[in-house]
């Protein structure tokens, strides 16, 4: 939206959202239009009529926006709604002819055919360079194909760096006795999401945080509430394993979206790297939060060490399964103060390979480009995004404790002012062509 002048508070704006117009509704699900296209979205609490202006995020309304405001902006984005569309169809042109086993799996993923597990063991194990554009190509002309130039920017909000478990990939893990511990309170929380919703025009935010379980579920109930009734977002909860009463507890405030990774499906590596935890257990919670009616997100880790190309294939698998709203994988990076400090670090390729995969394996999987790949450096948002994902996350913690939530070193964009992200990651999305549309269900 950059370039673009709002009528209204949204100066800067990542905004990465644009108005729909109601144009019919049965029941809880609304038809909506984007300048000519439809798409369906929830409203779970929030009755819309037809000609109504709205904003929805995860195919959920989450706000409502009068016919006055809508318009202008709807205006202002028009024709660069159709311009963004051109980018990605000449980004997306290149030739996906491949010879081989992997030739056939990019047959089959763009027939609509199901990949096999030999299929997505062949695309794994792609090294030549040419060969491994070819399956970028692929996957991104995939996303386009089935999901066209649409993009979510989601917003995270790091609230608390205390955690219960000790798991050995992770810096915030308990055993990690010399990290500096933080808990936001009610009030910060509400001005930071505050901050990121009215000043910059976010409507997702996921408020993260170790297992911590100084947060009551009451207390946590009562911030989404707040949240909810204020602002227009869809608020998605990344708080670990907490009881399934929390979570409806939580649904019930306002908070419609679950982020939950399973980590690695390799049962053995999950119990030695999450000590006192099953998978069984974890998985048990992610399938009823789906039922819950929660905008799921899931997935794992890549390169954890002992991980092989069979792993990465089954959580792919296992991922598509589990039927998310969004897939959220990313590399693991080893972190100084852990067990797993000497342990190697994943290529970008790796993670790369995963989304393409992903992709070909999920074609209308919604994909996300998440804050760990950008440990590689400036130029693999991009590359991720031109290897089938169409999702974005901007870390909107406050500067004081970005620092402190240390999953992993390296993390991209720890000094960087909230607002010179958005405004980065707003090119960016221009630069390749995506609009910011809701995807809807
Ligand atoms: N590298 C990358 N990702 C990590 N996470 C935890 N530790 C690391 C690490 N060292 C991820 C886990 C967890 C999410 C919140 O952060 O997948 O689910």
């Amino acid at each position: 939206m950059i370039n673009i002048k709002f009528p209204f508070a949204l100066t800067l704006s990542v905004c990465y959202a644009i108005p729909g117009r109601v144009v019919s509704v049965e029941g809880k699900t609304v038809v909506v239009d984007y300048f000519g296209e439809t798409r369906k979205a929830h409203a779970v609490d929030c009755p819309v009529r037809p000609g109504e202006y709205i904003y929805a995020q995860g195919g959920i309304i989450v706000g409502q926006i009068s016919e006055a405001e809508a318009l202008p902006i709807l205006a202002a984005w028009k024709e660069r709604f159709f311009e963004l569309k051109k980018v990605d169809a000449e980004l997306s042109s290149a030739s996906t002819e491949a010879r081989g086993a992997l030739g056939a799996a990019i047959k089959k993923a763009m027939a609509g055919e199901a990949l096999s597990r030999e299929d997505m063991l062949a695309v794994l194990s792609t090294r030549n360079p040419a060969q491994l554009e070819t399956l970028y190509f692929a996957a991104n002309r995939l996303r386009k194909e089935r999901l066209g130039n649409a993009c979510c920017v989601h917003g995270i909000l790091e609230f608390s760096n205390h955690c219960r478990n000790d798991c050995h990939y992770c810096g915030i893990r308990c055993g990690n006795r010399t990290l500096k511990r933080y808990r936001m309170d009610a009030e910060e929380i509400f001005e930071a999401v505050g901050h990121a919703a009215d000043k910059l025009g976010f409507k997702a935010i996921v408020l993260q945080s170790g297992e911590d379980s100084f947060y009551k579920d009451e207390m946590l109930a009562a911030i989404v509430k707040k949240l909810h009734e204020r602002f227009g977002i869809l608020i998605t909860l990344s708080i670990g394993e907490r009881s399934r009463e929390c979570y409806r507890r939580l649904y019930k405030a306002g908070a419609y979206g679950a982020l939950l990774r399973f980590e690695t499906t390799n049962e053995a590596l999950y119990s030695r790297l999450r000590p006192g935890k099953k998978l069984a257990d974890r998985l048990e919670l992610i399938k009823w939060l789906k039922r819950m009616g929660f905008v799921l997100a899931t997935g794992f880790l890549i390169g954890l060490p002992g991980q092989t190309a069979e792993d990465t294939a089954n959580d792919i698998l296992l991922t598509k399964s589990l039927g998310p709203d969004m897939h959220s994988f990313g590399p693991f990076i080893p972190h100084p103060i852990t067990p797993l400090a000497s342990a190697a670090k994943p290529a970008q390729e790796d993670v790369l390979k995963a989304i393409a995969l992903s992709r070909l394996a999920d074609p209308q999987a919604k994909i996300l480009v998440t804050t760990a790949l950008e440990t590689f450096g400036p130029g693999a948002r991009a590359a991720g995004l031109l290897a089938g994902a169409n999702s974005l996350m901007i870390n909107t913690t406050p500067p004081k404790y970005r620092r402190l939530y240390d999953l992993y070193p390296g993390k991209a964009g720890t000094d960087e002012p909230l607002e010179d992200a958005v405004r980065k990651a707003v090119e960016l999305l221009r630069s390749l062509g995506r609009a910011p549309a809701d995807l809807g269900v």
